[in-house]
């Protein structure tokens, strides 16, 4: 999977895409990430990349023309990958959306700076506009990492654990269940018995109903599209019918 950047800061992405996993699928080659700098497409002496804008106002404004030289040297004059806009008005990120993304072998990242971009990259250089959130970032460079770091781990051979992403939260439309590791008991607190068992399907039937437990406790909007079981629909009963029941 190849990346290519676009961006007024170039340095924020070494420290992370060097650090771990990122680092471990660059160089086993699953991923490429090259990172371009706009400014060096700003033909003028001071290689000026934003503008104030027409009609006035506060902040400034991304010039069209760095960022369409940047991009065509790149990709071409018709890019054939998707060339996406990293902005608060884009389509939320999801989990969904890394997967989709993650079935493309190549993606452009348009990290935006200012106050926004003119409004003729979003119009005949994008194909696409994504949001991490609804909050607003100084620029989209770590909404481009979130969305690399995202889309990498799920392809073939990133994680360790063949099945790593299987189970994730939100990876089958649920929060994930709880986890622990050694010592079995920390100041008192213990883990649950049932992981220490040995009983596998004892485990996974413990694990389905702590996602289902906590799914509805804190994002029931998730269950509306989760891909759930009669059993799971069950349980999901009566732990409904349990919190409705006065317990005194
Ligand atoms: N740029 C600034 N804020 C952003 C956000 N929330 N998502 C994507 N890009 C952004």
């Amino acid at each position: 999977m190849e990346f290519d950047v676009f961006t007024l800061l170039p340095e924020v992405f070494s420290p992370y895409l060097e650090s771990s996993i990122l680092q471990r699928a660059r160089q086993r080659g699953l991923i490429q990430v090259r990172v371009h700098n706009i400014r060096d497409w700003a033909t003028d002496k001071h290689h000026v990349t934003d503008d104030e804008p027409y009609g006035g106002g506060g902040g400034m404004v991304m010039k069209v023309e760095p960022v369409f030289a940047a991009v065509e040297s790149v990709l071409g004059p018709a890019p054939a990958c998707p060339v996406i806009l990293l902005t608060p008005q884009g389509r939320l990120f999801t989990q969904k959306v890394a997967a989709e993304l993650a079935t493309h072998p190549r993606l452009a990242l348009l990290c935006g700076r200012y106050e926004g971009v003119d409004e003729r990259i979003r119009e005949h250089l994008a194909t696409d506009e994504i949001s991490i959130g609804d909050y607003v970032l100084t620029g989209g460079e770590l909404p481009a990492l979130v969305l690399i770091d995202a889309v990498t781990r799920l392809l073939p051979g990133v994680l360790g654990d063949p099945d790593g992403a299987a189970d994730d939260s939100h990876a089958s439309g649920l929060l994930e269940y709880p986890h622990y590791t050694r010592p079995p008991e920390f100041r008192g607190w213990t883990v649950p018995e049932v992981l220490l068992s040995g009983d596998h399907a004892r485990i996974a039937r413990w694990r389905r109903e702590q996602s289902l437990r906590r799914t509805l406790a804190r994002r029931p909007d998730l269950l509306q599209t989760a891909d759930l079981s009669e059993a799971d629909r069950q349980f999901l009963e009566r732990l409904r019918r349990e919190d409705e029941t006065p317990n005194s």
